[in-house]
């Protein structure tokens, strides 16, 4: 995540910098910082904490320059701190840029511009951008940036300021959001609407693979070959509120749809065509070699993202797993010694439970790897390694996001550790490889039938219980389509093993309890099948959810969700976003409060 704002124009800066800022301060607020020209030289200032941090440092007499580009951040590489805030610069200081994004190759450009005498103060993959700049830089920023863009791989929207041109801003995007904002001789350009909503709401929404040019006399949109282009204006209608969240009504929405984006940001650097590198697990072959057991150790979403991550590491790595609710693993004295790896899952990183049973890991020897979605949590700090997931800050209480890259966190350690153990054949680890590489287009497939699942979402808002079954992996995340539902839509729901029901619970279904079949585990796909005739036989209107190509489903359920073919590991990615997608309409529809349900807090750190 990470938000940027860039302005040029007749007013100070800076203010206009703060306030855009302060809009953006959702994307990610563990630092922020800005840079404006002054005297023939770049100031910047810039802040760990919060905004007012920022502010404060500034104080009342800032300078009055007009042009200038400001961040807050979502630290993914390099821990929050004063030296890893944007702007970043050159050796020299003579450029500044701002970044949202990840740049997947910053490794080896960084070493490159090492040994061409280039220095580096920070851990950020962004440093490169200054360097990269500062390297090409023959008097012509526009044509400099250009260059620079050939040799980036990953998601960048990113501005850069040049002591050396005064009059330009330049800006350009692949993956991440940037909107331009088009005054009376002032120009904007931000992450998102609401950073420049108090200035106007004449906009152009850049495009991947748009370069824009922002002067006092106006803004050029070109391709990165150069070509300029014609931009359609757009006006933004919404007010400030809605604005914020990207249009959406509720934060919930808008992060659903945000996950393709947030699934691919996870496995930026992460695969290769036959492996999955992760650089931030330190674990040696003999090490890997010594573990006999692994827990997987959570709470709520988090721990049924655990509960995938069970099957696929013993399927893959023949070790046997457990999966702990982290208040129960913290008391139950669990055996746990130098031989155990224990993998802790939270979104926030600052779950008490979960923090306690890390700790609690570690007085008895294991080795720990979390993953987290929140760079310089309690979690991360404390873990031996950590596996991030970049879904970017989540505000719904209700968790989307998080849990689809949490399976993914689970998906690139299951092979990783397959890898070292060398339990997968090689055709396997391609073919689970190839199958992820697939995975953010394929939701963003499962998003766009949206619309389809928000008009059958109707049929629910009187109902009071309702069942998830499956098998396997869907009985996993049944568990967590029923979490959604409840904490959402306060309706009764229980997930079951789909063999189980009839051993007490099949007792409570009547025409009144809908019930949402999952089947994707084609392994058990007729035993699953068996289970839904057998509710049917009890009246339960059943809703399957299934994979495009199976034609069969259809004849033994009321209605049918289809998610993309996968294979069966990674179903669970898929399968949830129509029952993230179904909770959330159900909600609304019942007049709840979406984002901030009863009760409930969206990190809970007290016990
Ligand atoms: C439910 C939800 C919670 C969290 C749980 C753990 O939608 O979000 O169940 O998953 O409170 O939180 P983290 O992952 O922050 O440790």
């Amino acid at each position: 995540m990470c938000g940027i704002v860039g302005y040029i124009g007749h007013r100070p800066a800076i203010p206009v910098l703060l306030d855009g800022l302060k809009k953006l301060e959702y994307r990610g607020y563990d630092s922020a910082g800005v840079a404006v020209l002054e005297q023939g030289g770049i100031t910047t200032c810039k802040a760990v904490g919060k905004l007012v941090a920022l502010e404060d440092k500034l104080g009342a007499d800032f300078s009055q320059t007009c042009m200038g580009i400001g961040h807050t951040r979502w630290a993914t590489h390099g821990r929050p701190s004063d030296l890893n805030a944007h702007p970043h610069m050159d050796t020299e200081a003579k450029f500044a840029v701002v970044h949202n994004g990840i740049i997947e190759n910053y490794l080896e450009l960084k070493e490159w511009l090492i040994e061409q005498g280039h220095h580096f103060i920070s851990e950020t993959d962004t440093e490169v951008l200054p360097h990269l700049v500062e390297y090409f830089y023959q008097g012509d920023l526009v044509a400099t940036v250009r260059e620079v863009l050939n040799h980036l791989k990953g998601s960048f929207a990113i501005l850069v300021m040049s002591r050396q041109n005064p009059d330009i801003l330049v800006a350009a995007r692949k993956d991440s959001p940037m909107v331009v904002g088009l005054g009376e001789n002032e120009f904007f350009v931000a992450s998102d609407i609401p950073a420049i909503l108090n200035y106007t709401r004449n906009t152009y929404i850049i495009e991947d693979g748009e370069m824009v040019v922002l002067t006092k006399d106006g803004v050029k949109v070109m391709d990165f070959k150069g070509q300029e282009k014609e931009k359609q204006l757009y006006e933004v209608k919404w007010d400030a509120v809605a604005a914020e969240k990207g249009g959406y009504d509720h934060f919930m929405l808008k992060e659903i749809h945000e996950q393709p984006r947030a699934l691919r940001d996870t496995l930026i650097s992460r695969l290769e065509d036959d492996k999955v590198v992760l650089q931030e697990v330190d674990l040696t072959a003999e090490q890997l070699q010594n573990f006999r057991k692994v827990f997987i150790v959570a709470c709520g979403t988090a721990w049924h993202a655990g509960l995938v991550g069970k099957t696929l590491i013993e399927r893959w790595v023949r070790l046997p797993v457990e999966v702990d609710i982290a208040s129960e693993f913290r008391y139950r004295a669990p055996l746990v010694d130098e031989h155990t790896l224990v993998v802790v899952v939270s979104q926030s990183g600052e779950t008490a439970d979960t923090l306690a049973a890390l700790r609690e890991a570690k007085r008895n020897g294991a080795r720990v790897v979390a993953v987290t979605n929140v760079v310089g949590s309690s979690v991360a700090r404390e873990a031996h390694d950590v596996i991030y997931t970049w879904a970017g800050p989540e505000i719904a209480v209700a968790s989307t996001k998080a849990y689809t890259t949490q399976l993914e966190g689970m998906v690139l350690l299951g092979l990783y550790l397959a890898q070292i153990r060398g339990t997968l054949a090689p055709e396997k680890i391609k073919e689970v490889i190839a199958a992820l590489k697939r995975i953010p287009a394929q939701a963003q497939e499962v998003i766009d039938e949206a619309e389809h699942i928000r008009d059958f979402a109707e049929s629910f808002v009187d109902v009071e219980d309702t069942f998830f079954i499956g098998r396997s992996l869907d009985w996993n995340v049944a568990m967590e389509g029923a979490l959604k539902l409840k904490e959402i839509s306060y309706i009764h729901a229980e997930a079951y093993a789909a063999g189980e029901l009839k051993h007490g619970t099949l007792a409570l279904i009547t025409e009144k309890t809908p019930v949402i079949a999952l089947a994707t585990q084609m392994d058990v796909y007729e035993k699953t099948l068996s289970n839904i005739i057998e509710v049917r036989a009890r009246d339960a209107r059943v809703i399957g959810v299934t994979f495009k190509g199976n034609k069969d489903l259809v004849k033994s359920v009321d209605h049918v969700i289809y998610i993309p073919e996968t294979i069966a590991e990674l179903a669970p990615i898929l399968t949830v976003i129509p029952l993230q997608l179904l909770s959330y309409y159900v909600s609304v529809a019942r007049g709840c409060d979406v984002d901030k349900p009863r009760n409930l807090a969206k990190s809970v750190t007290v016990e």
